[in-house]
C-alpha cells in the first residue's frame, strides 16, 4: 500500500483531493481487486457497519456496484431510491437522511439531481457520507475508476493526453476527470459543441476544442460522455444527427489514433455519441471500467470508514 494517508470521513468530490490521497485510494483500490478475483470474495473489513445507498436519481452502474462493493467488505447494505419513498410527501433531504440515520447507518452513498448535496448532508449528519454523483458538481467515484483504468493500462497518469467528447457543461463525469487528471499534470483536451462548453473552463488548465479530429490528435485516451437526450429539448443542440456526424466517435478515429484507450462511464447512446463499432472493439475498456468500479468503491467505502475512526477496522485481509 502506498504511504500517504487518508484521512477524510466523506468522500464529496476530487477537486480537494491532492495527488497523494488519489494514489492511496488507487493503491488500496489495486488490493481489493485482488480480493475480487478469488474464489471467496470477501473480506470481513467493514462487518457491523451499516451502508444506507440513497439514490434520488436513477442509476445502473453505480447504484450496483456500490452495492456489491459493501457486500464484498462484509458491510450490511440497505437501499433507499425517492420514487415510492415518502419523499413524494414533501419530505426533506435532510430529514430523510436524519431518519435513516436514526436506524443506526453509519455509512451514506448518496446520489442527488442537486450540486452539493452531499456536502450539505455531510454538514448534517454523523454517519460518513460518499457522493455517488450529483447534479452537474461530481461523481468521485467515477473519476476514480477512469484514473485507475488509465493507469492500468497506461502505467501512469503524469504527462498523459486525454481527450473528454461531448457535453461538458453538464457532465460531473467530466468535472471530476478534470480535477483528477490534473493532480497528475495530464494534458487534457474538451471537445463539443459550444454550446456545451462551460465559459471560462480553460481556468481548470485544459484545451478546448470544437474538433474531435484535433482533439484525437497525439491523444493516449479518449473518455466520451454520455449526451443527455433530455438536453435537446432545451435547445443546447440543433439536432442529434447533427451532433453524431461532428463528435460522434467512429471507427475511422480509432484507426488514425494508434494505442488510443476508449471510455465511456455509461449508459451509451449507441451510434450518437460513439459507434457500435468502436464501444464493443478492441481500444474500448467500458466494461473494465465497470469492473474495476466495485474495487474503487471498496477501496472508497473502507478509507472513509477507517478514516472516521468511529470502530476498531479490521485490516482487509489483502492488505
Ligand atoms: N456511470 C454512471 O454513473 O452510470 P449510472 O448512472 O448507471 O450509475
Amino acid at each position: 500500500m502506498s504511504e500517504g494517508a487518508f484521512r477524510r470521513k466523506h468522500l464529496l468530490g476530487l477537486e480537494d483531493l491532492s495527488r497523494e490521497e488519489i494514489e492511496h485510494i488507487l493503491d488500496t483500490a489495486s488490493s481489493f481487486k485482488e480480493v475480487i478475483g478469488r474464489q471467496v470474495k470477501k473480506v470481513p473489513s467493514l462487518r457491523g457497519v451499516t451502508i444506507c445507498n440513497t439514490f434520488f436519481e436513477p442509476s445502473t452502474r453505480t447504484r450496483l456496484s456500490f452495492e456489491l462493493a459493501e457486500k464484498r467488505l462484509s458491510g450490511d447494505v440497505i437501499n433507499f431510491s425517492a420514487s415510492g419513498s415518502s419523499v413524494s410527501k414533501g419530505e426533506t433531504l435532510k430529514d430523510t437522511v436524519r431518519n435513516i440515520e436514526a436506524m443506526a447507518v453509519d455509512m451514506v452513498v448518496l446520489r442527488h439531481g442537486a450540486s452539493g448535496a452531499p456536502n450539505y448532508l455531510a454538514r448534517n449528519v454523523d454517519a460518513c457520507v460518499i457522493n455517488a454523483g450529483d447534479g452537474f458538481h461530481e461523481h468521485p467515484t467515477q473519476g476514480l475508476l477512469d484514473l485507475y483504468t488509465m493507469r492500468a493500462h497506461k502505467g501512469k497518469l503524469d504527462g498523459l493526453r486525454v481527450a473528454i467528447v461531448g457535453d461538458i457543461a453538464h457532465s460531473r463525469v467530466a468535472r471530476s476527470n478534470i480535477w483528477g487528471l490534473k493532480k497528475f499534470g495530464a494534458n487534457v483536451t474538451l471537445v463539443g459543441p459550444q454550446t456545451l462548453m462551460p465559459r471560462d473552463i480553460e481556468r481548470l488548465g485544459v484545451r478546448v476544442t470544437h474538433r474531435i479530429d484535433e482533439a484525437l490528435e497525439a491523444c493516449d485516451v479518449v473518455i466520451v460522455l454520455r449526451l443527455q437526450l433530455e438536453r435537446m429539448e432545451s435547445g443546447f443542440l440543433p439536432s442529434i444527427r447533427e451532433y453524431a456526424l461532428k463528435f460522434g466517435l467512429g471507427q475511422h478515429h480509432v484507426r488514425n489514433t494508434p494505442n488510443l484507450l476508449v471510455m465511456h462511464p455509461g449508459p451509451i447512446n449507441r451510434g450518437v455519441e460513439m459507434d457500435s463499432e468502436v464501444a464493443d472493439g478492441p481500444e474500448s475498456v467500458i466494461l473494465e471500467q465497470v469492473a474495476n468500479g466495485v474495487a474503487v468503491r471498496m477501496a472508497v467505502c473502507f478509507l472513509v470508514w477507517q478514516a472516521s475512526g468511529a470502530a476498531n477496522v479490521p485490516e482487509p485481509v489483502a492488505l
